[in-house]
């Protein structure tokens, strides 16, 4: 097997958003297969980075009342450590907000300038005059052209389905300022994407390149006819400024795939590979995207014509996959399927249960995968722990406390090391082609065979009887050998596991071919459990969890509010007597930090209150105002003087006391109710 050259990435997640299990399907897909390349000894780097430029970032940033620079590294470090979470084995993960991909962006563009295929026009776009700003289709809301439903994105309506421009919309508004927009004209520069046709019909049917499905897309787009494709946005944009344009911008899409190569420059840079051999036009080096089908346009049209044009080679295969759906519905907030990465790691579930289940769902076709929460639970309780846990909790006891923690120098004859050992083949196929839930059944299927042995050989009855070491010598050190070549084969999808497995059995780094050798006279380390089963509830739990963070997040943001007291009916309410009350005089109380002294007029008497305002009011401003006073409050001896009642006034968790005054017109002695 010759050594291949292989670059993969995943697309670059967008650093407005926090990653959630539905991002988790491609990073989890792509990481399963750089690592089985890896495994097969190939020289193989995983790319990735931040997506950090456009106006929805730009406009995040300044809510949060940070820089976009500030928001896209806050960002970067928070989806690093969530990939390190799920065991995503980047070999860089970066951003796109870099020199390099800079560099590369103003090298590509200039290129195709060069070669005739940058061409520019002015256009009119709404723009926002509170902000100053032009606004993006997805920034625009009013109410729809067709069916007047309010609210309606610029682009289509959520309610009857017209798709239309942002221009068409009736009253429309900025959702940035809520300003009316206005129409505006501005340079905008093109990608002539109509030029690479011949190109790109070639390129796409060209063998491997894209998957059937995502080859007829392609045709449907072919017969629709390829427009230009506007690259530039006008200031202020939050990317990179267009050499020779300024106050123009990137259109965030044109660095964005740009950003593979940056990142993988950053990378052969660090470790000396050389930059050009991976990316030249002659290069001898496989480069794979793997992305969901909501961004197909970009990667197989844009992409391929902007690196064929500019001198570089194109991928070798554009990799596509459905979208996650949770229990058979798009996810969402309100179901509490909205989950996020982090949310998951954070309930103390198992990373690589979701890998296993993933990977159990996974093929080569374009169909969206579903988490079923329910079968979820089942499917890693039975499969992984149930079956392929237990061979190894069913022999490592015997290993460690009967024969000194050393398997056999010889094991008994058995079918199922050639059988496991044969299936080496067939599963490489399968992970080749990305075929995953096949590769995982057919070692399911392994792992019951072998489970049926152990049901055969009953090590636990073998252990009782006299004389019969030696048999379960070798029928624990066979399974044991089974137990670590099924570990092979799931170490891509389970790579944590294969460590701790690793560990045990303290061997180097498995790789593919181990599994054509034993393991024979061999110590090994005591077994701890390498896997719990999950408990249904800690499933419920996280479901709650994101209900309440998404009630929490949609809760308007201000200043807390402190909870409601218990109700009470109007009996209750009753029992207050409150009256309005004039401030006929107002004193400082000698002694007392807090305590103002207040002369009230009741209408038909006086009284005398101590109130807490003393940091919020002067007396002289109080005097001959009217507030409100609780009139039948039991009268409270203080260390001043009595207190024949109290006046009512505002406060919240903050600072700030505010003291209540009727609207003109009420007379001291009014009841308040
Ligand atoms: N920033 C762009 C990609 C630029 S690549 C040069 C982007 N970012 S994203 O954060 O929105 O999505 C990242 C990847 O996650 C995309 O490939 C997208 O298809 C994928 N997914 C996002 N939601 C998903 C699901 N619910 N299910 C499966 N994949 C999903 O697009
Ligand atoms: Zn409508």
């Amino acid at each position: 097997m010759s050594k291949r050259k292989i670059l993969v990435t995943s697309a670059l997640p967008y650093a407005n958003a926090a990653l959630h299990l539905g991002h988790m399907v491609e990073y989890v897909q792509t990481d399963i297969w750089a690592r089985f390349q890896k495994m097969r000894g190939h020289t193989c780097y995983y790319c990735c980075a931040t997506d950090t430029h456009g106006t929805p970032i730009m406009i995040s940033a300044e809510k949060q009342g940070i820089s976009p620079k500030e928001l896209v590294e806050r960002m970067h470090d928070v989806q690093e450590a969530d990939f390190k979470g799920f065991h995503i084995g980047f070999d860089n993960f970066y951003s796109t907000d870099s020199d390099e991909t800079r560099e590369l962006s103003y090298e590509i563009y200039r290129r195709l300038r060069a070669d005739g295929k940058i061409t520019s026009r002015v256009i009119s776009q709404l723009f926002d005059p509170q902000k100053q700003m032009f606004l993006p289709d997805r920034f625009v809301k009013g109410e729809c052209p067709k069916c007047s439903a309010k609210d309606q994105y610029g682009d289509n309506c959520e309610v009857c389905g017209a798709t239309y421009g942002p221009t068409e919309l009736k009253n429309p508004y900025s959702t940035v300022s809520g300003a009316t927009p206005e129409l505006r004209e501005s340079e905008h520069f093109f990608f002539k994407l109509g030029d690479c046709e011949e190109f790109l019909r070639h390129w796409t049917r060209e063998a491997g390149r894209l998957q059937p499905e995502a080859a007829n897309k392609m045709n449907e787009w072919f017969e629709a006819g390829l427009q230009d494709w506007d690259i530039s946005r006008d200031a202020p944009y939050f990317g990179f400024e267009i050499p020779d344009a300024p106050g123009k911008y990137f259109y965030v899409w044109l660095d964005a795939p740009v950003g593979y190569m940056g990142s993988s420059k950053n990378l052969f840079d660090r470790i000396g590979e050389d930059f050009d051999a991976w990316w030249k036009v002659d290069s001898d080096a496989e480069l794979y995207h793997f992305i969901g089908k909501d961004i197909l346009y970009f990667h197989a049209l844009f992409w391929p014509a902007m690196l064929k044009y500019s001198g570089y080679r194109t991928p070798s295969a554009v990799n596509v996959h459905g979208f996650l759906t949770v229990n058979g519905q798009k996810m969402s907030k309100s179901r509490g399927t909205g989950i996020t990465a982090r949310e998951y790691l954070d309930a103390g579930l198992n990373p690589e249960w979701l890998r296993y289940y993933y990977a159990a769902k996974l093929n080569s076709k374009i169909e969206d995968a579903d988490l079923a929460l329910d079968d979820f639970v089942l499917r890693v309780n039975s499969d992984l722990v149930g079956k392929y846990i237990n061979i190894a909790s069913r022999a490592a006891g015997f290993i460690a406390k009967r024969f000194d923690g050393r398997l056999a120098a010889a094991l008994p004859d058995s079918a199922l090391v050639a059988k496991l050992q044969g299936a080496a083949q067939s599963l490489a196929d399968s992970f080749e082609a990305r075929e995953y839930s096949r590769a995982v059944r057919e070692i399911m299927a392994l792992t019951d065979e072998v489970n049926q042995y152990v049901d055969q050989v009953k090590p636990w009855e073998l252990a009782k009887q006299q004389g019969r070491d030696a048999e379960l010598h070798g029928a624990c050190s066979l399974l044991i050998n089974l137990f670590r070549i099924l570990t092979v084969y799931l170490k891509p999808v389970l790579p944590k596991l294969a460590a701790d497995v690793e560990a045990f059995l303290a061997v180097a780094p498995l790789q593919w071919d181990d599994a054509q050798t034993l393991l024979l006279d061999h110590a090994i380390q005591p077994y701890q459990h390498l896997m719990t089963r999950i408990d249904p509830k800690q499933v419920e739990a996280l479901v709650e969890a994101n209900k309440q963070n998404a009630a929490a997040a949609a809760a308007p943001a201000g200043p807390k509010v402190e909870p409601l007291a218990p109700t009470i009916n109007i009996d209750d309410f009753a029992k207050l007597d409150l009256r309005i009350a004039k401030i006929v005089d107002c004193k400082h109380v000698e002694g007392a930090e807090k305590l103002l002294q207040l002369t009230l007029d009741l209408g038909d008497h006086t009284r005398n209150v101590f109130s807490g305002i003393k940091s919020a009011y002067k007396p002289e401003d109080l005097v001959g105002k009217l507030t409100v006073m609780v009139a039948n409050l039991a009268p409270r001896k203080m260390k001043f003087g009595l207190s024949e009642g109290m006046v009512l006034a505002a406060s919240g968790e903050g600072p700030g006391l505010y003291l209540l005054e009727p609207h003109a017109g009420a007379q001291p002695g009014m009841r308040v109710s």
